[in-house]
């Protein structure tokens, strides 16, 4: 069976992970999750206090990041290592969350995630969520999905998540960050967010996980019986 690339773009928190983490295993593909790779940049760039206006210390800091993710079998899930270290539970903290957009407007930040994204997929056989994959990364992806949902449900998906996580966060800050988030997203010069023309739209404001997740393998099914 040929092996394909499955890119899932869309707004924060409509359910991208939870659907492409699903979709990979379902598949026996690889999970990528992109918006962690910005993520751990952010980190190490508050880390090391990195000005965001300066692309000399910028590109220096670049070359001294080394991203990784590795499977962990006893959380069945792929996780984020920033030059060793195993920052998965770290970048997904509200800190990070507010910083993130600023630091994923950065060409240079961009460029580098890019290739890197580029690498991991070139056997293809993988699924990847991020905001310009379909439109960037893979636009050659067989399968593009782009996914959205009312503010005010991601607002309490993200709330459950992080409320799961122990970190008891306003609803209000919440939706705050989202929209900030969408607006920096979407109206950014370098590949903003955006649905590619030949993407399918996939509005989860009223669905399960499972219609998602089977709303994907249809896609998916249809283009390998194309072939
Ligand atoms: O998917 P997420 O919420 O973890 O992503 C965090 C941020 O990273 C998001 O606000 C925008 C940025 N991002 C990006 O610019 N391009 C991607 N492919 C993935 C994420």
């Amino acid at each position: 069976m040929k092996k394909i690339v499955i890119a899932l773009d869309g707004y924060s928190s409509c359910g991208k992970s939870t659907t492409a983490k699903l979709v990979a295993a379902e598949l026996g593909y690889a999970y990528i999750d992109t918006g962690a790779m910005y993520r751990a940049v952010t980190l190490y760039f508050l880390e090391h206090h990195i000005s965001l206006t300066n692309p000399k210390e910028i590109k220096e800091a670049l070359h001294n990041i080394d991203i990784e993710f590795h499977y962990n079998p006893k959380k069945k899930r792929n996780e984020i290592y920033l030059n060793g270290l195993n920052v998965e539970d770290e970048i997904r903290k509200m800190y990070i969350s507010d910083k993130v957009s600023e630091v994923s407007v950065i060409a240079e930040v961009r460029r580098a995630m890019v290739s890197q994204q580029q690498k991991m997929g070139r056997k293809r056989g993988v699924v990847m969520d991020g905001r310009d994959i379909g439109t960037a990364v893979f636009p050659d992806a067989e399968v593009k999905i782009f996914m959205t949902a009312d503010v005010d449900t991601r607002t309490k998906r993200r709330q459950d998540e992080l409320l799961e996580k122990q970190q008891l966060v306003n609803y209000d800050e919440i939706k705050k960050n989202l929209l900030k988030r969408d607006l920096i997203d979407s109206t950014r010069a370098e590949s903003p967010l955006r649905q590619a023309e030949d993407a399918h739209l996939l509005d989860t404001s009223h669905m399960t996980i499972d219609e998602q997740v089977e709303f994907v393998i249809e896609r998916v099914t249809a283009e390998l019986l194309r072939n």
